[in-house]
């Protein structure tokens, strides 16, 4: 096990995930003085900085990110952290001036915020001269390749250099207190961990829905689509943390090791039943919030012919013992009328109901988990109406926790403030492991060869809409409602 790192390297640390994130977590780590008085971060970027400059830089970009929560204070001593170093990727003889930057023989983190083409050569440089040795590990953002084959290549090229132990691939959404909060819930209360299986559950809905478009990365963006820039990672991580078998303790290799059973036993959509399982949509325009907001096709920059999809829906199925028979509808995408992540899990109904004149059937008792925003837990229970009557009238009330209530003056803690302390500490739990990935590819691009083999074009949906229609078919053929 790594000891915790005493230098950063942040490679594109003039780039966007820097600026609009890292900066920010890691001043946080700063103001709650858990970053070692001796680390020492390097800004590595080919822009033109000096030292000053780049401080500069670094504190322009809190005033934008965080605003009037920052003190100078604490901006002081944090930016006095900063060195930087100008290096063109592929320059050799820049990872040499790296090298003497640093200080050799200690534990070292260097962060791959560039995009994924070049992680392989900035590995190249740092074994080069000596740096991908015992004392580094390398933090890779997603997303790791566009399909099985091209991650592997990517996991290849870092993998020549650097065990598997020293490679943090980050999911953010690995970091959210709410998609940490499954684990608690599903493993620290009886009540719902007897009941977590196909006795008891009817099915299981993972939404993660955004209100924003494309935002000025439509290049980015259109390459990638909604199916691998959401689902192959995040609703991926969270279905098969929902649906993993217990782990026998909280280490990175027990919790990895049952995530990739679940995405191993997902049952492969194809061809033949792509209609039924799964639903891609591209957004037109609409309106958000009242006001008129253009279609993808009409986006800046867009490219009028894209097929590109911007929202997902599928029917999942988990071939194994505990979800035989429990499909887990998934739906993701750009536009939708709010930021609005929830997991809601359906009871089986009751046998037999006792309360018909109350309820022709009995509604099936619900949990839904909020993950942003608005975070909490929510049980829907039977209880019985006040009041004296012949009959007991019953109705459907909810038992709800809302997390900043119950956690009054707490921040809330950016989920890259959790992934980089971690990864400071040396600790791989909250980070994916390469078959994890690989594994997750092998089934998305399943998905993704059925329907290019369809030649069908995205559906449209109204920008400001829950969706195509054809996603609410997904689910209604089977009887049920997508949770709203
Ligand atoms: C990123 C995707 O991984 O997650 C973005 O690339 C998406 O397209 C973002 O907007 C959503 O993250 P969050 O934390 O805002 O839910």
């Amino acid at each position: 096990n790594l000891q915790s790192a005493e230098q950063i390297v942040l490679f594109g640390a003039a780039g966007d995930l820097s600026r609009r994130k890292l900066f920010a977590a890691l001043y946080h780590l700063e103001s709650e003085h858990l970053l070692q008085s001796n680390l020492k971060i390097i800004g590595v970027a080919r822009n033109e900085y000096d030292e000053k400059e780049f401080q500069q830089f670094v504190a322009d970009n809190l005033a934008t990110f965080i605003g009037n929560e920052i003190t100078a204070e604490v901006v002081q001593r944090f930016t006095a952290r900063f060195t930087y170093l100008n290096l063109d990727f592929s320059d050799q003889a820049g990872y040499k001036r790296l090298k003497d930057a640093l200080t050799s023989k200690t534990n070292t983190l260097y962060y791959l915020a560039t995009p994924p083409a070049i992680y392989g050569m900035i590995c190249e440089g740092l074994n080069a001269h000596g740096l991908a040795n015992k004392y580094a590990r390398v933090v890779m953002e997603k997303p790791i390749g566009h399909d099985l084959q091209s991650s592997q290549v990517i996991n290849d090229q870092v993998n020549r250099f650097f065990d598997e132990s020293q490679i943090y691939r980050i999911d953010h959404y690995l970091g959210k207190e709410t998609v940490l909060n499954l684990l608690s819930l599903r493993f620290a209360n009886s009540l719902f961990s007897t009941n977590w299986d196909h006795n008891c559950i009817d099915h299981v809905q993972i939404t993660v829905a955004e209100s924003v478009g494309i935002e000025g990365r439509w290049g980015f963006y259109d390459e990638t689509g909604q199916m691998r820039d959401m689902v192959q990672n995040h609703l991926l991580q969270i279905l098969s943390l929902l649906a993993m078998e217990p782990p026998t303790d909280l280490s990175a290799e027990s919790i990895r090791d049952e995530k990739l059973k679940v995405i191993k036993a997902l049952r492969p959509i194809t061809k033949a039943n792509i209609h039924e399982k799964a639903v891609r949509g591209q957004y037109g325009k609409g309106y958000l919030n009242g006001k008129e907001v253009p279609g993808y096709l009409e986006e800046e920059g867009a490219n009028k012919e894209s097929t590109t999809e911007t929202f997902v829906a599928i029917k999942a199925e988990i071939d194994n013992w505990r979800w035989a028979g429990v499909p887990f509808y998934l739906r993701t995408g750009k536009r939708m009328p709010c930021k609005h992540s929830e997991v809601v899990i359906y009871f089986k109904h009751q046998p037999h109901n006792i309360f018909s004149h109350s309820y022709a059937q009995l509604p099936a008792n619900k949990l839904t988990i909020r993950l942003q925003p608005d975070e909490g837990v929510e049980l829907t229970v039977m209880n019985k109406i006040p009041g004296i009557s012949n009959e007991i009238q019953i109705k459907e009330t909810a038992l709800d926790l809302s997390f900043s209530e119950i956690n009054e003056n707490t921040r809330v803690i950016d989920a890259y403030e959790r992934l980089l302390l971690t990864a400071i500490d040396g600790n791989q739990s909250l980070f994916i492991r390469r078959d994890e990935v690989e594994q997750a590819w092998k089934w998305v691009d399943g998905i993704m060869e059925a329907w290019n083999a369809t030649n069908e074009l995205p559906k449209s949906y109204a920008a400001g809409s829950w969706g195509p229609v054809a996603s609410i078919a997904l689910i209604a053929r089977d009887d049920r409602n997508w949770d709203e």
